[in-house]
């Protein structure tokens, strides 16, 4: 049968030119579809006389079995293939060597944070811990900061809307010193302590960060002096830059909680600030009315606070010349420091 030969080849040419499942399976119904041309011809038996039937009916069968025999064949090239370009897309190069971990390092203000806690507990000062969201009576009242007082005006301080159930306004802490009140309210003088931490102000350029970290310090006794303060800070400046080839001067200034009040400037006998005198902290005897807010008598307690900026003491320490740099996260700055 001269068609049926043609029917048969044509379905091969066809089936191999289906690039994929779905065109083959569009392919496969023209031949044997419920109206394909073999399934044609199968309906079309019935008119023929039984003998011819048979003959005729035996013909196509073959020709539908060699139909059939092609279609399995390119399915199984088709399904070869695919699984083929799977397994090239997914092939796993074992000579490559390994990636590894990165390891992480410690931020530098993270680690001079870490320093400063090591070097004061050395000398038996606290380590402690306090909200950075503060309420204004801990952070200004308390501190003896009068209503009218600039640093609590709407442009230095983020306010959060809220209260404590004080009734306190709410807002992000502007300094480490109201650690000093909340500390000394839940402890018993002598009191020894430092508190690190994050400070928040309306403030960004080149030496400034909205978000800062200070460490406030407090020693709360009988009898101390500022000379008790003097070598406390001196101890600490020197254990910090690591040489004792440093001096410390304190110079008049004034905070409104302390009484007096002087800023701590310290001056490298050698390096690259050599002779310069450079601002590091705020400092004083702390203010009777505050001692009062402690819940201590001035007239028996003597305190001596300081604040330090850890990101200056961090830049003074390495010579970096811009803070934006600790908060950009760039690597190539970081890992100079790991
Ligand atoms: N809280 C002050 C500030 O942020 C720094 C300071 C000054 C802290 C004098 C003190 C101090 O404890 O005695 O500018």
């Amino acid at each position: 049968m001269n068609s049926l030969d043609q029917i048969v080849s044509q379905a091969r040419a066809d089936f191999l030119a289906a690039p994929d499942a779905a065109a083959l399976e569009n392919a496969k119904a023209v031949y044997l579809g419920k109206s394909g041309q073999i399934t044609e011809l199968m309906k079309s038996l019935g008119k023929l006389a039984p003998e011819e039937r048979k003959a005729q009916g035996a013909v196509i069968n073959a020709a539908k079995t060699q139909i059939e025999n092609a279609l399995t064949e390119r399915r199984d090239a088709l399904a070869n293939a695919q699984l083929q370009a799977r397994l090239n897309a997914e092939a796993i190069d074992v000579t490559l060597p390994g990636r590894g971990r990165g390891v992480g390092g410690i931020h530098p203000v993270m680690r001079t944070w870490q320093r400063i806690e090591e070097i004061f507990r050395s000398i038996g000062f606290d380590v402690a811990d306090g909200p950075e969201i503060e309420n204004d009576w801990t952070n200004f009242t308390a501190l003896n900061s009068p209503e009218n007082h600039p640093a609590r005006s709407m442009q230095d301080t983020f306010y959060v809307d809220g209260h404590d159930s004080q009734g306190n306004q709410l807002l992000l802490r502007t300094h480490t010193s109201p650690m000093q009140v909340r500390y000394a309210r839940a402890n018993q003088p002598p009191i020894k302590v430092i508190a690190p931490g994050r400070t928040y102000r309306v403030d960004s350029d080149a030496t400034h960060s909205p978000m800062f970290h200070q460490v406030e310090g407090l020693w709360i006794a009988e009898n101390i002096s500022f000379a008790d303060l003097k070598g406390v800070y001196l101890n600490f400046v020197r254990a910090f830059f690591e040489t004792d080839d440093l001096q410390v001067r304190f110079r008049p200034s004034y905070f409104p909680f302390t009484e007096p009040s002087a800023e701590i400037d310290i001056a490298f006998g050698s390096g690259p600030l050599k002779g310069r005198w450079l601002e590091v902290s705020g400092s004083g005897q702390v203010h009777p009315s505050v001692i009062r807010n402690m819940g201590l008598d001035p007239e028996k307690y003597i305190g001596f606070a300081f604040g330090s900026g850890l990101e200056r003491l961090t830049m003074l320490r390495y010579g970096v010349n811009d803070l934006r740099l600790f908060y950009e996260g760039d690597l190539r700055f970081l890992k100079q420091f790991n």
